[in-house]
């Protein structure tokens, strides 16, 4: 009961090699290219082609590695390599995990866990030629200018291919050859599981060699070809972090060039980088030196950037979002945040508001239309619709052991330099005056003020500060009668 449009019987992803030259205490399948985990990327593309089974092999800090898989992708089989070494004694073992329940028949592709450009596209024609060609073994090959390290594909005087020799077991002349073997394959299942059961360890490094097994299909007459790819990129693997960057830039390239294409503005894609699971809509302008990463989307006109960098940030449809470090937050259609704004997870700006120059937020939801202009911190916090908070306000949520809320409700106008010592409730409607520090609840309509009154004491600076430039000036002002103090600036 097999659906017609049915990927291949299994995939295999080999992931139990040591990775040592990244010099590293993660794993280094885990480290991440475009966002996301070099295992993650290959388990997305081995699962694009619809295999009935994926399994994957560890045994590298295997706990980290599976725990990883898991999570990504529940229904994978993870598998254990034992003592003996090689890609072949990968395969094996979980070709015998697979055929446990059931022996597998048909097409049983193999992938390495650390090749994270490989698309799905590729795969699915390497799949596609090995079924309609009939093959035993399909290869994935690249052509390189320096094939070091490889194993070279060997092929007959009439081209096909005969089989794959390791560089540590090539000959001089061996050595020459440029096409090498990705270590990507199709097989056909039967034809592999009787391969390996011949594979021996009879080699320079005392390991079952996954590439005896074209040799020996052929001697069983089987069919062996090759899939040749120019897009070399899709069979590098990352073995160091020079590798690391150079492939990660190559993924950015890639999804910044998709995105382009897919209607989006990319004003300097050589600093704009963007994660493969970031979503964009069209006519997003994204100006330069942006990140976006995780789970951010961005709606259709909106602006990003200059120097902004997002992660798992809503942004809606027309809004700018200008030289801001953000994670956690939606911005509502038509608003604007920045410049050099911070937001803080469960940051929700409402349509049409504004979240402006040094503020801080967290923990906050601010209504449709509803101001927070400059120079402030808002945490825990509700704002209602229509509401201007003025310069300098501040939500002082903390009081040394706890986290309170500041509720401010719709049409409310607060004079600069506002504290709301939370929990606190400002009504709907309500104002306050110039550094009012709010503790009591302000009722709908009120005008709150907490400002002690103003006491001036004539002549300090001449007593307390002879001889400044203070008390020069002051000096002038006080005998120049045409002087109007303190009131030429008024209204402003
Ligand atoms: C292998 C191929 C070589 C090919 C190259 C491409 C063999 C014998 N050689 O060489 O022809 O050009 O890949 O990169 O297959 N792994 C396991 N278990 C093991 C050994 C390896 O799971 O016992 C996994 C590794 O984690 C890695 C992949 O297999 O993902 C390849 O292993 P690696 O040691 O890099 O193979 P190479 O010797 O480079
Ligand atoms: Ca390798």
């Amino acid at each position: 009961m097999i659906p017609e449009n049915a990927g291949p019987a299994a995939v295999i992803v080999l992931a139990a090699g040591a990775g040592t030259r990244m010099k590293s205490r993660t794993p280094k399948i885990l480290h991440e290219i475009g966002g996301r985990s070099m295992v993650g990327h290959a388990l997305l593309a081995a699962r694009s082609i619809n295999p009935r089974q994926l399994a994957i092999v560890v045994r590298h800090e295997r706990d980290l590695v599976a725990g990883h898989v898991s999570k990504l992708d529940p229904a994978a089989v993870i598998v254990d390599q034992d003592d003996v070494p090689g890609t072949g004694r990968a395969v094996e073992v979980a070709l015998q995990a697979l055929d446990a329940e059931q022996e597998l028949t048909g097409t049983v592709v193999v992938t390495y866990g650390d090749v994270p450009l490989l698309s799905g596209e590729l795969l699915a024609e390497l799949v596609a030629t090995h079924e309609r060609e009939a093959n035993a073994v399909t290869v994935l090959t690249a052509v390189l200018d320096d094939a070091t390290g490889y194993g070279r594909i060997l092929r007959g005087e009439d081209g096909t291919v005969t089989g794959i020799r390791e560089h540590k077991d090539s000959s001089e002349a061996e050595r020459f050859i440029r096409e090498v073997n990705s270590g990507i394959y199709a097989f056909d299942a039967a034809v592999l599981r009787g391969a390996l059961g011949h594979v021996t360890t009879d080699n320079s490094q005392g390991e079952k060699y996954l590439t005896d097994v074209l040799g020996l299909a052929r001697k069983a007459g089987g069919r062996v070809a090759a899939v040749v790819t120019a897009d070399r990129w899709q069979v590098e693997g990352a073995n160091d972090r020079v590798q690391l960057a150079a492939l990660g830039a190559e993924l950015n390239r890639r999804t910044v060039e998709a995105w382009m294409r897919a209607g989006v503005t990319v004003v300097d894609p050589a600093t704009t980088w963007i994660d493969s699971s970031v979503i964009l809509d069209e006519d997003v302008r994204i100006l330069p030196n942006t990140q976006l990463h995780g789970a951010t989307t961005v709606a259709r006109d909106a602006v990003v950037g200059p120097d902004t960098t997002l992660t798992d940030v809503t942004i809606g449809e027309g809004a700018k979002v200008t030289r801001t470090h953000g994670s956690g937050a939606a911005i509502g259609a038509g608003a604007a945040v920045g410049p050099f704004t911070y937001l803080r997870p469960g940051t929700v700006l409402g349509e049409t508001g504004k979240i402006g120059a040094f503020y801080e937020t967290k923990n906050v939801t601010i209504g449709r239309g509803s101001k927070l202009s400059h120079l402030g911190y808002a945490g825990d916090a509700e704002i209602g619709e229509d509401t201007n908070i003025g310069c300098g306000n501040i939500t002082a949520n903390y009081d040394g052991e706890k986290k309170h809320r500041t509720v401010i409700g719709s049409g409310v106008r607060t004079g600069s330099n506002t504290v709301f010592v939370a929990p606190v409730t400002v009504g709907d409607g309500a104002y306050s005056g110039a550094g009012a520090v709010i503790r009591k609840d302000v009722p709908p309509g009120a005008l709150a003020l907490t400002v002690a009154a103003q006491r001036n004491t004539e002549g300090w600076v001449a007593a307390h500060r002879p001889g400044t430039r203070s008390a020069e000036l002051a000096e002038a002002a006080s005998t120049d009668s045409s002087s109007t103090p303190a009131s030429t600036e008024e209204g402003k």
